[in-house]
C-alpha cells in the first residue's frame, strides 16, 4: 500500500497506494512504515519525497477502521519516526490533503503543493479532532488563529490560502512529484531542526486568554450541543500552553472521549448515510445503477418568486445555461437584478467569474421549447400548476423532462395534464434553493428511472444532496413536520408557551425552535393549505372553537393568529413579536400569553406545568413515528434518506444522526413505550399511535438502522 523506488540517483520516493484516494488503512500505515525505515537505512538515499498515486496525495485516516481499538500500526509514532529523521523528507502534495494526510503531510519537514490542491482537517465534521499531532502542529506552524478557525470548521483551502498562512513552503503548476524530487535534491544536507514543527514554540499570542475564551464562545453558539469543536479548542489550547509532548498527551486524551462518544457515531453515520442516498431505488425496482441520467445542458426555470430566482442561480452556477420565465413584468425585472446580483456575491466570494452569460429571460412560455429540462416553481396552486404542465407537454421538444418544486401537491395529477407522465417528476428544493444543500426528488406512479436518474444527477451537479422520495402528501420532509407542528399546538393548548417549547428543541440542537421557524417561514402559507383542506374554520372573539376534526384532535390556535395578521416575521408579529415588519429579532409577546390563557379559558382547559422532556418526547417521538410509517408504506427506501432530508433540510443536529438514527440511540422500545403512553391518554391524536414498522423492529430485537431493510421489506412485501 506504500511503494518505496529511488529516482535522481539519490531521493527514496515513497508512493502512497490506496486507491482511489490513498487513505491511511493499517495497511498504509505499515507500508509507509516500513518504506521510511528502509529508506533511512540506505545510504544512498540522501532524502525522500512521499507522494500519492492517482494524483492525490492522501484523503485521511480509514473511517471504516474508526474505533477505540484500531488495528495496525498507530499513526502517530509513524508520524515521530518522519519527523526525527535525519534526512530531509519533502511532502508531494496534489489533489488533496485531508485530516491524517495533512498531518502525514505536517511531519514532513518541507511540503510543496501544486496550485489545485485542497488542504484541510475536517475530523471535527466526523466528531472527532486531528489526533495525529494535527492540532500540535498546526498552531506551531500557522499561528493559533488559523489553526483554531481551520480545525474548529474543518474547512478545506486552497493551495493558495496554505502558502499564505504558511502551510505549505511552495506552490507549483507543474508536475508535483518532479517538483518535490528537485527541492529534495537541493536541501539534502542541510541541517533540519528549525524544520521539525514539534521543535518549534507556538508563535506568542499576548491576550492568549481571551482568544481562547472568545473562540470558545463562539463555538457553542455556532455548534451548540456538539463536542467535538469544543475539543479542538482545548486541543489548540494544550499547544498554546503545553511542551510539545505533554499537548501530545491531552490531544490523544480528548481524542479517546470523542472516540466513544454517541456524537462521533452520529456524524460518521451521517457521512456514510449521504454517500447512500445515491445509491436510490424504486418500488419498481429500478435503482441507480440499472437507471441512466440524460444530458442537462439548457434547462428552463418557470416562475422566478422565491424559490424560481435560487434556482436559477444555482443552474447558472452548476454550468447549465437557464431560460429564466416570469409572467409579471415587475417580479421578471425584480428576479434579473436579483440573480445577477446574487451570483456577483457568489462569484466574489468563491474568486471564480460569474456565470450570467449563461441565463436568458422571458415573460413568455414558448422560450422554453428547445430546454433539456423544465423545473416549474409557480404558486402552489393545482389548477394553476396543471394548465402549466398542459401548456409545457404542448411546447417543449419531445423527450423534454418536466419537474416540478411543489411542496404539497400531487405529482400523478400533473403528470396526468402531460401527454408523457414518465417524463415528469419532482424536484422540490428549500428555501433559499441556492443554499440549502437538500433537494427531495419526487417519483410519481408513471416516473420512469430515467427520468428520476436525471434529476438525481442534475440535482448532484447543482451540489445538492438529493434524495428519491415517493409521491405521498408532503413527500418526506413535510409529511414529518406535521406531527410534530401539530404537537407543539396540542402543548400549547396544555399549559406550554411557544418560549418552552422552543427552548427544548434548541436545546435539544435545533438552530431554531418550532415557533421561531414558523414564524420565520411565515404562517400564512399553511393556514391557506389548512383552509383548502376544510380544516381552518373562522374562530373569531366569541364564537364556539372545535377541536375535532374528522374525529381527529385538531387546533386552531395558528388560525387565530392568522386571522389576527399575524403572518410570522412578514408582518412584524407571529408567535413572538418582531418590531417591524421583516425583523428578525423575536421578543416574547404578552398578546400570545393572554390569547393562550383566554383560549384555555373559552375552552374549559387547565394549564398544567410541562417540561423539556415531555416537549421533545412528544414533538420528536410523533415526527420519527411518522418516518417510520412512511419507510412501512414505501415511500423512502431507507432510513438513512429519512436521516439525510431532516439533516439537510430540517436542521435537525448533525451530531444526533437524524431522526431514525436518534431513534435507535434512544432505544425503539423506549420510543415505543412512550408513544403508546401518549397515544392513551391521547386517542384521538393518531399520530401518537406507534406504527406496525416500530412494533415489528421492537419485537425483532431492535436491529442497528443499517439493518432495519430487512425488516421493511417485509412489511412492504405484504402490503
Ligand atoms: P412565489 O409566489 O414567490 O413565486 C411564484 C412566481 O410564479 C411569481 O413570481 C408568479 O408571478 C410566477 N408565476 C405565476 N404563474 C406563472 C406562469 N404561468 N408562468 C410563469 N410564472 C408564473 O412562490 P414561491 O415561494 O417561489 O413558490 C413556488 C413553488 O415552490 C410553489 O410550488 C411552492 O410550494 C414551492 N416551494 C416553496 C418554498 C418556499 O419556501 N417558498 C420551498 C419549497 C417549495
Amino acid at each position: 500500500m506504500a511503494q518505496l523506488s529511488y529516482v535522481s540517483g539519490s531521493v527514496g520516493l515513497i508512493t502512497l497506494q490506496n486507491p482511489p484516494v490513498n487513505v491511511l488503512s493499517a495497511a498504509t500505515r505499515q507500508g509507509i512504515m516500513e518504506s521510511m525505515k528502509k529508506a533511512l537505512n540506505d545510504p544512498k538515499v540522501k532524502s525522500v519525497v512521499i507522494c500519492g498515486q492517482n494524483g492525490v496525495f492522501c484523503a485521511g485516516a480509514d473511517i471504516k477502521e474508526f474505533g477505540p481499538n484500531i488495528s495496525g500500526p498507530s499513526i502517530v509514532p509513524l508520524i515521530y519516526d518522519i519527523e526525527v529523521a535525519n534526512k530531509p523528507v519533502v511532502a508531494a502534495i496534489e489533489g488533496s490533503a485531508l485530516g491524517g494526510g495533512l498531518e502525514l503531510a505536517l511531519t514532513c519537514h518541507y511540503r510543496i503543493a501544486h496550485s489545485k490542491t485542497r488542504l484541510g482537517l475536517p475530523e471535527v465534521t466526523l466528531g472527532l479532532l486531528p489526533g495525529a499531532g494535527g492540532t500540535q502542529l498546526l498552531p506551531r506552524l500557522i499561528g493559533i488563529p488559523a489553526s483554531l478557525e481551520l480545525i474548529t470548521t474543518g474547512r478545506h483551502i486552497t493551495a493558495a490560502e496554505a502558502l499564505q498562512l504558511g502551510l505549505v513552503d511552495h506552490v507549483t503548476q507543474s508536475d508535483t512529484v518532479d517538483s518535490a524530487v528537485k527541492f529534495a535534491l537541493s536541501v539534502e544536507g542541510e541541517p533540519l531542526d528549525s524544520r521539525r514543527i514539534s521543535k518549534r514554540p507556538c508563535p506568542h499570542l499576548p491576550d492568549l486568554d481571551a482568544v481562547f475564551e472568545a473562540v470558545m464562545q463562539k463555538v457553542r453558539q455556532k455548534f451548540y450541543g456538539a463536542i467535538a469543536p469544543i475539543a479542538c479548542v482545548q486541543a489548540v489550547r494544550a499547544a498554546a500552553t503545553l511542551p510539545f509532548s505533554e499537548g501530545m498527551k491531552r490531544e490523544q486524551q480528548l481524542m479517546s472521549t470523542l472516540f466513544t462518544s454517541g456524537q462521533a457515531r452520529a456524524l460518521q453515520y451521517s457521512f456514510f448515510a449521504q454517500r447512500a442516498v445515491g445509491r436510490w431505488s424504486m418500488p419498481s425496482g429500478a435503482s441507480w445503477n440499472t437507471s441512466k441520467a440524460r444530458p442537462v445542458h439548457r434547462a428552463a426555470v418557470l416562475g422566478l418568486g422565491t424559490m424560481g430566482r435560487g434556482i436559477t442561480v444555482a443552474l447558472a452556477q452548476a454550468g447549465v445555461s437557464v431560460v429564466a420565465v416570469e409572467i409579471q413584468e415587475k417580479q421578471l425585472n425584480e428576479a434579473r437584478e436579483h440573480v445577477y446580483a446574487t451570483l456577483e456575491r457568489g462569484a466574489q466570494q468563491s474568486g471564480v467569474s460569474p456565470s450570467c452569460a449563461n441565463i436568458t429571460y422571458s415573460h413568455d412560455i414558448q422560450a422554453v421549447a428547445d430546454v433539456d429540462l423544465v423545473i416549474e416553481a409557480v404558486l402552489e396552486d393545482l389548477s394553476l400548476k396543471e394548465k402549466v404542465f398542459q401548456q409545457l407537454s404542448a411546447i417543449c421538444k419531445p423527450g423534454t423532462l418536466l419537474c416540478s418544486n411543489t411542496s404539497s401537491l400531487d405529482l400523478n395529477c400533473l403528470a396526468s395534464q402531460t401527454k408523457n407522465p414518465e417524463l415528469v417528476v419532482g424536484m422540490h428544493f428549500f428555501a433559499p434553493a441556492h443554499v440549502m444543500k437538500l433537494l427531495e426528488v419526487v417519483y410519481g406512479s408513471k416516473s420512469s428511472p430515467e427520468a428520476v436518474a436525471t434529476a438525481m444527477q442534475l440535482g448532484k451537479k447543482m451540489g445538492k444532496i438529493s434524495v428519491a422520495v415517493g409521491n405521498c402528501r408532503g413527500f418526506v420532509g413535510n409529511r414529518m413536520l406535521k406531527p410534530y407542528i401539530e404537537q407543539s399546538y396540542f402543548l400549547l393548548e396544555e399549559g406550554a408557551t411557544p418560549e418552552l417549547v422552543d427552548k427544548a428543541l434548541e436545546e435539544f440542537g435545533f438552530p431554531m425552535g418550532v415557533f421561531r421557524m414558523s414564524d420565520l417561514s411565515g404562517l400564512d402559507v399553511g393556514w391557506r393549505v389548512r383552509k383548502e383542506d376544510g380544516l381552518a374554520e373562522p374562530v373569531g372573539t366569541s364564537g364556539q372553537i372545535t377541536r375535532l376534526r374528522g374525529g381527529r384532535r385538531y387546533s386552531p390556535l395558528g388560525d387565530i393568529l392568522c386571522e389576527h395578521g399575524r403572518f410570522g416575521q412578514k408582518t412584524g408579529l407571529g408567535w413572538y413579536q418582531y418590531g417591524r415588519p421583516g425583523g428578525r429579532v423575536a421578543k416574547s409577546d404578552p398578546w400570545v400569553f393572554n390569547l393562550l390563557e383566554e383560549y384555555r379559558a373559552r375552552l374549559g382547559l387547565t394549564a398544567r406545568p410541562i417540561d423539556q422532556q415531555e416537549v421533545l418526547e412528544r414533538c420528536l417521538y410523533s415526527l420519527i413515528n411518522e418516518g417510520l410509517c412512511i419507510l412501512e408504506e414505501g415511500f423512502a427506501s431507507s432510513p438513512e434518506d429519512i436521516d439525510v432530508i431532516y439533516v439537510f433540510g430540517y436542521g435537525w443536529p448533525k451530531h444526533r444522526g437524524g431522526p431514525m438514527f436518534y431513534a435507535s440511540m434512544v432505544g425503539l422500545a423506549t420510543v415505543l413505550e412512550r408513544l403508546d403512553h401518549y397515544y392513551r391518554s391521547n386517542p384521538d391524536v393518531p399520530s401518537l399511535k406507534p406504527c406496525k414498522l416500530l412494533r415489528q423492529l421492537v419485537a425483532s430485537g431492535s436491529p442497528p438502522v443499517h439493518k432495519w431493510k430487512e425488516i421493511t421489506k417485509k412489511i412492504q412485501n405484504r402490503l
